[in-house]
């Protein structure tokens, strides 16, 4: 297959070897991959692969499955997918356990289902299963215009949970808002512990998704209800508070 390979700098598109298909997998032909910060970090070398993962970038992709592995019975040839994987999405086809590829929405375009898994399954996995977030509470979604934030805002709107968010630009405080957060404040312009304080009647709030980490610390702390949960997704603003 080709595939884009990373030789110093330069991205070439190549030819590769064909990816295996082993019985739990499904081999898919790619129509539409994506971009997120992960992708960035593991080209500028500061993410490493996970051992035994395809040394092609690229973390989700949407395509068509061309074949099943032994063991697959919810997917045949033919089905519209999106997936997400651990490396080998900026490539012609991937193969990928099939827990980790979901049919493609209805109405949905190829790019618009590649651009799903990685951000929605992070949201999803460190609001609801990590931080164990419960109907009604409430979230403060940092970098709400990122990637991952747009996804958390949707989610918390669809189950429930009332959000507020910080971001760079009044204008992304504004999108974030037609997406579903209940408000926001600019990073850099007001104290987000005291536009929290002021959002909860100081009561504070139950969950805090946060990937800019050290310099947050002490006012997420400040943010947080009784048994409030921090969740640390990235380290944007550094490791050391
Ligand atoms: N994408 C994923 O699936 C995934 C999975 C696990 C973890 N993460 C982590 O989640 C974070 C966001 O990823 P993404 O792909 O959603 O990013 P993204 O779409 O590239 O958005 C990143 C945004 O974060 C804000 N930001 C950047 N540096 C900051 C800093 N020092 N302090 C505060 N805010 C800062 C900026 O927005 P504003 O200027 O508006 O604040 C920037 O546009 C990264 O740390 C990433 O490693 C992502």
């Amino acid at each position: 297959v080709k595939a884009i390979s990373q030789e110093g700098d330069d991205l070439l598109w190549k030819e590769n070897p064909d990816p295996d298909l082993k019985e739990d997998e499904v081999l898919i032909r790619i129509k539409a991959s994506a971009i997120n910060r992960a992708d960035l970090l593991q080209r500028s070398g500061n993410y490493p692969v996970p051992p035994g993962a395809s040394p092609i970038l690229g973390l989700e992709c949407a395509g068509v499955v061309e074949e099943v592995g032994e063991e697959i019975n919810n997917f045949v040839k033919g089905d519209e997918v999106c997936a997400l994987l651990a490396g080998g999405g900026y490539a012609e086809k991937v193969s990928v356990p099939s827990g980790q590829v979901l049919k493609v929405p209805r109405g949905f375009s190829f790019e618009q289902a590649a651009a799903l898994p990685e951000v929605f399954a992070t949201a999803y996995f460190n609001l609801y299963m990590e931080a164990k977030l419960s109907e009604g509470e409430k979230t403060l979604i940092h970098a709400g215009a990122s990637g991952v934030g747009t996804a958390a805002i949707q989610i918390c709107k669809a189950m429930g949970n009332p959000c507020f968010v910080t971001a760079g630009t009044k204008e992304k405080i504004s999108r974030c808002m037609e997406l579903g957060a209940e408000g926001g404040t600019v990073r850099n312009e007001e104290n987000f512990a005291d536009s929290v304080a002021k959002w909860t009647d100081n009561n504070g709030v139950q969950v805090i998704l946060d990937p800019v980490g050290a310099n947050y610390l002490e006012d997420n702390m400040k943010s947080l209800t009784l048994e409030g949960r921090l969740v640390m997704i990235g380290l944007m603003g550094g490791a050391k508070a």
